[in-house]
C-alpha cells in the first residue's frame, strides 16, 4: 500500500481511539482572557501573522503548528501559562510597524512571533531590535533579519530566501542546464530567492539569461508566460507561495509550457498547495528544508499528531511555528521563563540542536538555521524526498555584527 494511504489509515485509527485536539480547542478558547500582570502572569505572546490575503493559509499552519508543541508541553512553556494576542498584518509590509508597535507598546507582549512576509517581517526585525522585545520569525526569509538587522533578541526557525534558492541554483547546474530565465514577486523573498539561485547556478556554469518580475501579490502571469516561450530557455526557476503559487502552477500547466520547459523552484511552489494545484504540479523539482515523506521518527510523530489535533496534513510552515515553539521553550527554558534575560535566552539557543520533523538543526551565528535542503519532487500529492541537494547549509549573513 502506499504511504500516504498507510497514514492516512492511521491517522483515522488515531481520531477514532482519541480525542486529544479538543485539548488544543479548549486551549484556544481561553487564551484571550486579560491577565494582571504578576510574577505568576501568563507569558505575553504577540502572534503578527497574516489572517487574510495571499499568504493568509501559511498563517493559519505557522499558528497551528506552535499550538501543537505548546499543548504536548502542557500548555506551558517553560512552566509559563501562556496569552495569545493576535494581530492579522495582511501581509502588509506599509502597515508593519504600526501593527508591531501596537503588540509591543500597548498589549506589552513578552515574545513577538512573525511574520510570513519578508517586508513585514523587516518592519518587525527593526522594532524589535529598538525595543529588545524577543523576536522568533517562523517563515518570512528576509536576508536581512539575519544579516545588518541580526540582533541578540532575534532569532529564526525557518530559513534564508537565499538557502533554497542556491540548492535550486546547484541542482539546475548538476543536470547539465545552461540558460534559464528566472520569474517571481519583485519583493525581497523573490529577490533573494532568485540570488541565491545564481549563486548556485553560476558557480556550476550556467547563466540566468533573463529575471522576470512582477509586483506582490499580482498573478496576471500571462505576457510573462509568453516571453518565456519566446525566450526558450533549458529550464524556468520560481518563487511564488500560497494562492499565487497555485495560480502560477496551473497557469504555467494551461499555457502548454510546462510540457517543453522544465519547472523548477523552491520548495514553496508546492508546499502547502499541492491540493489545490492538483494534477497541475506533477513531477515539479523543488529545493525546501522539508518534505512529506522524511521517514524520521520525528517526524512521523509530528505528522501523526498534527494530523489528529487539526485534520490536516503538516506541511512547511506548520513544521516552523512548532519550532519557533521549541525555540522559545528553550530559551526560556534557560532564563527560568524570563523573556528579559536576553543573554542567557541567546547563549542557549546558539548552543542547541533543535529536535525538528525536518531532521535537527544549529543555528548560525547570527541565529538562522543551518539546516539540510532537499531536493523534493511532486508526486501524487505529496513532496516526496529525492535526498539532499545542499547538507548543513548556512546562510553567510553577510553584514551581521552582534
Ligand atoms: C517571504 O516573504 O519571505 C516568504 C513568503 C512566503 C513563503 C516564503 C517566504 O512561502
Amino acid at each position: 500500500m502506499h504511504k500516504r494511504n498507510l497514514l492516512n489509515l492511521g491517522i483515522t485509527f488515531a481520531l477514532l481511539s482519541s480525542t486529544p485536539f479538543l485539548g488544543i480547542q479548549a486551549q484556544a478558547q481561553s487564551q484571550a482572557q486579560p491577565q494582571a500582570q504578576s510574577s505568576g502572569a501568563k507569558l505575553k505572546i504577540g502572534f503578527m501573522l497574516p489572517a487574510t490575503g495571499t499568504y493568509a493559509a501559511l498563517g493559519t499552519a505557522i499558528d497551528n503548528g506552535f499550538r501543537l508543541y505548546v499543548a504536548e508541553q502542557g500548555g506551558k512553556i517553560a512552566g509559563r501559562e501562556i496569552e495569545y494576542v493576535r494581530v492579522d498584518d495582511e501581509s502588509d509590509p506599509s502597515k508593519a510597524a504600526d501593527n508591531v508597535n501596537k503588540l509591543i507598546k500597548r498589549d506589552n507582549v513578552d515574545v513577538i512571533i512573525g511574520s510570513v512576509h519578508s517586508g513585514v517581517a523587516m518592519a518587525m526585525a527593526k522594532a524589535a531590535k529598538e525595543s529588545g522585545t524577543l523576536l522568533i520569525v517562523p517563515n518570512a526569509g528576509a536576508v536581512a533579519v539575519t544579516g545588518p538587522m541580526c540582533a541578540p533578541n532575534i532569532f529564526r526557525s525557518s530559513f534564508s530566501n537565499w538557502q533554497p534558492g542556491y540548492a535550486m541554483g546547484e541542482v539546475a547546474a548538476k543536470k547539465g542546464h545552461k540558460r534559464i530565465v528566472t520569474i517571481t514577486w519583485k519583493y525581497a523573498a523573490g529577490e533573494e530567492t532568485m540570488k541565491g539561485f545564481k549563486d548556485g547556478f553560476e558557480k556550476g556554469g550556467g547563466a540566468v539569461i533573463k529575471d522576470l518580475t512582477l509586483p506582490f501579490p499580482n498573478v496576471e502571469f500571462q505576457a510573462l508566460l509568453t516571453e518565456i516561450a519566446s525566450l526558450k530557455p533549458d529550464a524556468v526557476f520560481t518563487f511564488f507561495a500560497g494562492a499565487g503559487a497555485v495560480k502560477f502552477v496551473k497557469d504555467y500547466a494551461a499555457s502548454g509550457l510546462k510540457k517543453s520547459i522544465p519547472l523548477y523552484g523552491s520548495g514553496f511552489l508546492t508546499d502547502g498547495v499541492l491540493d489545490a494545484e492538483g494534477a497541475d504540479a506533477d513531477g515539479i523539482l523543488t529545493t525546501l528544508h522539508y518534505a512529506d515523506n522524511l521517514n524520521f521518527k520525528r517526524d512521523q510523530s509530528f505528522r501523526l499528531a498534527y494530523a489528529k489535533a487539526y485534520k490536516l496534513q503538516p506541511d512547511v510552515y506548520a513544521v516552523q511555528g512548532y519550532d519557533a515553539a521549541q525555540m522559545l521553550g528553550i530559551g526560556l527554558g534557560a532564563t527560568k521563563g524570563d523573556p528579559k534575560n536576553i543573554s542567557d535566552f541567546a547563549q542557549a539557543l546558539r548552543k542547541a540542536k533543535i529536535d525538528s520533523p525536518r531532521g535537527a538543526f544549529t543555528l548560525s551565528s547570527s541565529h538562522n538555521p543551518v539546516q539540510d535542503i532537499y531536493l523534493r519532487r511532486v508526486v501524487d500529492k505529496e513532496n516526496v524526498n529525492e535526498g539532499v541537494a545542499s547538507k548543513a547549509l548556512a546562510d553567510p549573513g553577510l553584514g551581521c555584527k552582534m
